[in-house]
């Protein structure tokens, strides 16, 4: 169910999900996330797509991720939110149609939201459903005159949005989190270009991204003392276990992060300690030890490296923010009319 706040503020109404959720839901199904398994487990290099990351427990390892001492991009971006925000705001501009890919807990939003002038309605994408309710609801209840229509789907495919009234509202796509950096270059454009598709001409995007640094300080925010990004790595194959009948032996892999110099990118492996066979429903993959299951690419991109990327993808840079030492990035891009 889609979450709105009635205009008196006086308590939460529900409302019908669109169709397009029954889509998504086919889209995030055991078969499709069977087929992505088989598919990335049965090849010469195996790997994993990083979406599936994020179940219920994984969303909230990524949570505890986002507070380490070691994992900076949150904590920088919400830095250049709170310094910004205003400016920010100004750039988007009134009444508009607030999208956001891959909303997670909204935090940054928060800011976002307090800041803009009047916004029509705000549309959480984000493929974890019950983490995603919980924080469309907190959202309503703290802005109550917003029109909340959370959207669970996986915005990699293409996403029928929620009608919110107004056909000819503005549209801006809110897309932090630096999450563009797990997709490839190739793939970062064809997404930037459904987003141009989808806001239209005049419409924006406002965009966070990891700048390009010294693997000094990206390896250990990948391999954290702690071993929160370790334990995250590995709920991929807890969740493979309880979802599709698996029986990986979770002592038998360990957790590595790696920075590949050449695609200016960091890398999440699981690592067979011996050689093993899983199986894994109704098939079965051997490891050899010493094998990778690859889970993850964060790219990493100097300025000039995205802002390619962007004109690339039809959009016009409007504003640049950034912090002291320029570790992130935040953007305002606008599809040419
Ligand atoms: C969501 N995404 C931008 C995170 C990143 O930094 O690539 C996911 C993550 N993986 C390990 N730590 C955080």
């Amino acid at each position: 169910m889609a979450i709105q706040r009635d205009s008196t503020g006086e308590g939460l109404m529900t409302q019908a999900r669109p169709s397009t959720c029954d889509l998504s839901v086919s889209l995030t199904s055991r078969d499709s996330f069977l087929v992505d398994v088989r598919d990335g487990l049965l090849r010469d290099r195996k790997e994993l797509p990083c979406k599936y990351f994020y179940d219920e427990e994984g969303s909230n390892l990524f949570d505890r991720i986002c507070e380490l001492d070691e994992y900076y991009p949150t904590r920088i971006e919400l830095s250049i939110l709170r310094n910004h925000a205003d400016e920010m705001a100004d750039e988007v501009g009134e009444d508009v149609d607030l999208i956001e890919l891959g909303s997670g807990s909204s935090i940054k939003t928060r800011l976002l939201l307090a800041s803009l002038q009047s916004p029509r309605s705000y549309i959480p994408v984000d493929i974890s459903g019950e983490h995603l309710e919980r924080s469309a609801e907190a959202l309503a209840r703290r802005f109550p005159s917003l029109l909340v229509l959370p959207l669970t789907a996986d915005f990699t495919a293409p996403l029928t949005l929620p009608e919110t009234g107004d056909p000819c509202a503005r549209r801006v796509v809110y897309f932090p989190g630096s999450t563009i950096g797990n997709f490839s270059p190739d793939a970062a454009c064809a997404l930037l270009r459904e987003i141009a598709t989808t806001v239209g001409p005049g419409g924006g995007l406002l965009i966070g991204f990891d700048v390009a640094k010294d693997e000094s300080i990206l390896l250990p925010a990948y391999n954290d003392r702690r071993g929160v990004t370790a334990a995250f790595n590995l709920n991929l194959l807890v969740r493979i276990n309880r979802e599709l009948d698996a029986d990986f032996d979770l002592d038998s892999f360990d957790h590595k992060a790696i920075y590949n110099r050449e695609q200016q990118r960091v890398e999440m492996h699981l690592i067979s300690r011996r050689a093993q066979v899983v199986r894994i429903s109704d098939f079965e993959a051997s490891f050899v030890e010493g094998e990778t299951i690859h889970t993850e690419c964060s790219y990493k991109y100097p300025i000039e490296h995205f802002s390619r990327l962007t004109a690339d993808s039809g959009f016009s840079v409007v504003r640049r923010w950034s912090d002291a030492r320029g570790f992130f990035s935040v953007q305002y891009l606008t599809v040419d009319g």
